[in-house]
């Protein structure tokens, strides 16, 4: 097909021979699962986020699940995120028995809302774990956040599955909580297919993790294979789960990281495109900017109050017209488990879901060309009844 009339995916992972041979040479190295290449992306990973430690992980639900585990968080506790966000960033909170509040994004943002925050944790007991998401990669408002939190004696836990690389004037995203999140899910910036990463500059927490993450086994598969003393000999000191990260996808990542920042160029000039495309038309609202945006997603409003077809037909049209798109997210409040559960209504959270309603995800992907780009935006101009076109 040519380039003007092939399917434009709504995300694509961006590989070539450079990762082919790093997984080829541990294929053919006789060591498969967690060893020196997950040891290699762990101190490679730290180093480029500028955290004492990187723990791997095999997704970012198993990091955030770790990150609660190992601040204490149970029965009887509440942990508080926002609904603008994927279930699991609050799943892992009920796997460990602990209940959730939820507050509301801040209007015309996609990020928890700390005036909302503030009245939350005002009007709720035994919040012990607060966790900020940092939706499409834009960096949350953690200079209000972190102080919030510290007065009512809170952890945080960074969902920095979509912030990989995030630097903003306050830190690199992800760093600056008690621990902090990334995902390298197939549609993520950088990515191993399945996998994660978590850091931390407290070594209690990464000790605690690193061995729940290996079943509660004192000694990691590694340190039996290479260590001098009998590789047989081990304790089990807690009920652990199996959240390691292999090194054949390790060594995936490994290449991805030395390609971030190339990455995050690419796709700011996609978003900075679109922006071009886009601006001066009153169907769009054109997404929240600040600094450290990492552009995991270009999310794009097509304004209700204006007449013309409605997101949901937006979408439509796009698909017949060969362009994927999708809409992050269907907010949690509106999903039958957590509704039910935290008693919750649609109007509950306005923000989220005004927000909601009108909020598509365009294409954005390393390697999407100029010519991709500007079908988009012609397309998704015709498909919203932009008037004028
Ligand atoms: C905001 C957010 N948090 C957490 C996750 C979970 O990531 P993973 O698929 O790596 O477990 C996702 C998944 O895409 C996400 O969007």
């Amino acid at each position: 097909m040519s380039p003007n009339t092939d399917f434009i995916p709504f995300a694509r992972p961006s590989m070539d021979s450079e990762e082919e041979e790093a997984v080829l040479r541990i294929m053919r190295s006789g060591w498969l699962t967690t060893g020196a290449e997950t040891l290699a992306f762990e101190k490679e990973f730290a180093e480029f986020a500028g955290s004492p430690r990187a723990l791997a992980v095999n997704s970012a639900t198993s990091g955030l699940h770790l990150a609660l585990e190992a601040l204490g968080i149970g029965p009887g506790d509440v942990v508080v995120t926002s609904p603008y966000t994927f279930t699991s960033t609050a799943a892992v909170a009920r796997h460990l028995g602990a209940e959730l509040a939820f507050c509301d994004v801040a209007p015309d943002s996609y990020n928890m809302d700390p005036g909302a925050l503030e009245k939350v944790l005002a009007s709720t007991r035994n919040v012990r774990a607060i966790i900020p998401v940092h939706v499409g990669g834009l960096p949350c408002d953690m200079d209000a956040i972190l102080p919030l939190a510290r007065r009512h004696g809170c952890a945080v836990v960074e969902d920095a599955a979509h912030a990989f690389p995030s630097r903003s004037p306050s830190g690199f995203a992800g760093t600056l909580g008690d621990a902090g999140v990334y995902s390298f899910y197939a549609t993520k910036t950088i990515t191993t297919g399945e996998g994660g990463m978590v850091v931390t500059a407290n070594p209690k927490l990464a000790d605690r993790m690193s061995r729940m993450r290996m079943h509660g086994i004192d000694r990691e598969v590694w340190d039996r294979y290479t260590s001098k003393k009998a590789s047989w000999r081990y304790a089990v000191t807690e009920a652990g789960f199996k959240y390691n990260l292999p090194d054949i996808l390790a060594a995936m990542g490994r290449v991805q990281l030395r390609k971030a920042d190339r990455f995050l160029a690419e796709r700011t000039a996609i978003a900075a495109a679109y922006d071009a495309g886009f601006s001066g038309m009153d169907r769009f609202r054109l997404p929240p900017r600040g600094d450290g945006h990492a552009w995991h997603l270009y999310s794009l409003r097509i304004r209700a109050d204006r007449p013309g077809p409605g997101r949901d037909q937006v979408i439509e049209a796009l698909g017949e017209a060969g362009i994927g798109a999708s809409v992050h997210f269907i907010p949690l409040h509106l999903m039958p488990y957590w509704s039910e559960r935290c008693k919750l209504r649609p109007e509950s959270f306005p923000n989220a879901l005004s927000m909601f309603e009108e909020t598509l995800s365009l294409p954005i992907w390393q390697g999407m060309d100029a010519s991709r780009v500007g079908r988009v935006i012609q397309a998704t101009v015709a498909a919203s009844g932009q008037a004028g076109t």
